[in-house]
């Protein structure tokens, strides 16, 4: 196939219409509806335990924010007014970039990786106070009460054995009494995208949806009708959504990964895999590229940022070259490759944006089918704060699905939701 017949058939495979948009929308209330009444869903639509933020809490607390390979841990003040003062924050990878230790593979042991969190905590949390303990865990859990999450099943490609199935807040507490910390009192456990909406509606009630898009993707909203009785936050693991359109390459990338078929949306939307899918899109089409086409064929996984510099590029497309020369050893590709390979970033992030939205769409229709007042969707990750034209493109589909009433759904940046949250609901 020559470059540009392979064009038209790219931006015939990423492209997601209004039309589409709507049946993706429609599907996504018809799951959560199921989820919420215990059928069979792929949305898992968990119970969190944690309603919306009092505005009055207060405090010391400790943070861990543990959803990827960094994890973070922050010791903050909650204030008057929805004013989080953090006071120390530490930020250590479980896996050593030279290679020393792995805490995310399959030889890694659960001990090991909560006795060096708990390390963290003991260098971070002074002696002589006692301090609540908030701990964001950004996988899906079973949620037994605000302190108690039994997790499901990794995602994200972790491998820790013996953490699935056990209990997240026991294993940190085991290792706590291991160090000795008695200072730090476990007193909530909950998923980031919680934590993100916490985060945001502490400052303003009218946040009903959290959601992160970044290494991983996920959505949570207020249910004003929880069939528990009371109006809940719920955690959807919206990754998990199954009812999308995939393309030939959004299959070959679930073939290849830990778990085919599971977190659909997730792979088609997050960065953990957008920079994978571009891989495997250059490689798949390798043949038609000419003479370059050994080089397309050991393409590598683009990186976040490359991927980000590409989608930005115009004129002469000099990230686009550069990511041509510095990655694959391409000195001198034809203004078509350029082209291309430029589009695709292009509309694999519109792809993403746009799929993102349709479930935003759904969340909110889910909560006010005629889209009667103000809602605000806090959105905490990396694709969100730094991919270009992120946030147009998710307005931009909303307004196609929703005309004028679009303008009553603000998107908001909630930065590091994730982990003043887990404080704020450690204080609620
Ligand atoms: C994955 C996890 C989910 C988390 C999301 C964002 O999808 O399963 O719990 O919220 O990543 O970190």
């Amino acid at each position: 196939m020559a470059p540009s017949a392979l064009l038209t058939s790219l931006e015939k495979e990423f492209s997601v219409d209004a039309k589409m948009l709507l049946a993706i929308s429609r599907e996504f209330i018809r799951q959560m509806e199921a989820g919420l009444l215990g059928q069979k869903s792929s949305l898992k639509m968990l119970p969190s335990f944690v309603g919306g933020p009092t505005g009055k809490e207060r405090g010391a607390v400790i943070a861990v924010d543990f959803g990827g390979t960094n994890v973070r841990i922050l010791r903050a003040e909650l204030g008057a007014g929805g004013a989080v003062n953090i006071a120390a924050i530490d930020r250590f990878p479980l896996k050593d970039p030279n290679g020393k230790y792995d805490h995310t593979g399959a030889n890694a042991t659960a001990e090991h990786l909560f006795d060096c969190i708990a390390e963290r905590i003991a260098k971070i949390a002074p002696e002589g106070k006692t301090y609540k303990l908030g701990h964001t865990f950004s996988f899906p859990c079973r949620q037994l009460s605000i302190d108690r999450a039994v997790l499901i099943h990794w995602t994200k490609e972790f491998k820790t054995p013996g953490v699935e199935g056990q209990e997240i807040g026991a294993l940190l507490e085991a290792a706590l009494k291991r160090r000795g910390l008695d200072r730090v009192v476990p007193a909530a456990i909950i998923n980031d995208t919680v934590g993100t909406q916490l985060t945001a509606a502490f400052k303003d009630p009218e946040v009903d949806v959290g959601s992160i898009c970044g290494t991983g993707h996920n959505t949570c909203y207020l249910e004003p009708k929880h069939p528990l009785g009371r109006p809940m936050i719920v955690n959807m693991e919206s990754g998990n959504f199954d009812g999308l359109t995939h393309s030939k390459y959004d299959a070959i990338l679930d073939k290849a990964s830990d778990r085919p078929g599971a977190q659909k949306l997730e792979k088609m939307v997050a960065g953990y895999y957008l920079g994978r899918l571009m891989q495997t899109v250059l490689r798949t089409e390798a043949r038609c590229f000419a003479n370059d086409a050994s080089a397309f064929e050991k393409c590598p996984v683009v990186e976040g940022r490359e991927l980000d510099s590409m989608i930005a590029d115009s004129g002469d497309f000099p990230a686009t070259r550069a990511f041509l020369k510095d990655r694959l050893g391409i000195t001198a590709p034809t203004s078509e490759s350029v082209f291309l390979v430029q589009r695709l970033a292009k509309l694999l992030g519109k792809r993403a944006a746009r799929l993102v939205a349709g479930s935003f769409a759904g969340t909110i229709q889910k909560i006010d089918p005629e889209i009667t007042r103000r809602h605000v969707i806090a959105i905490d990750g990396s694709l969100y704060e730094k991919m270009p034209n992120y946030d147009a493109n998710i307005r931009e589909a909303l307004h196609e699905m929703f005309g004028q009433k679009a303008d009553r759904i603000e998107t908001v940046l909630a930065k590091d939701g994730s982990g003043v949250g887990a404080a704020i609901a450690a204080a609620v």
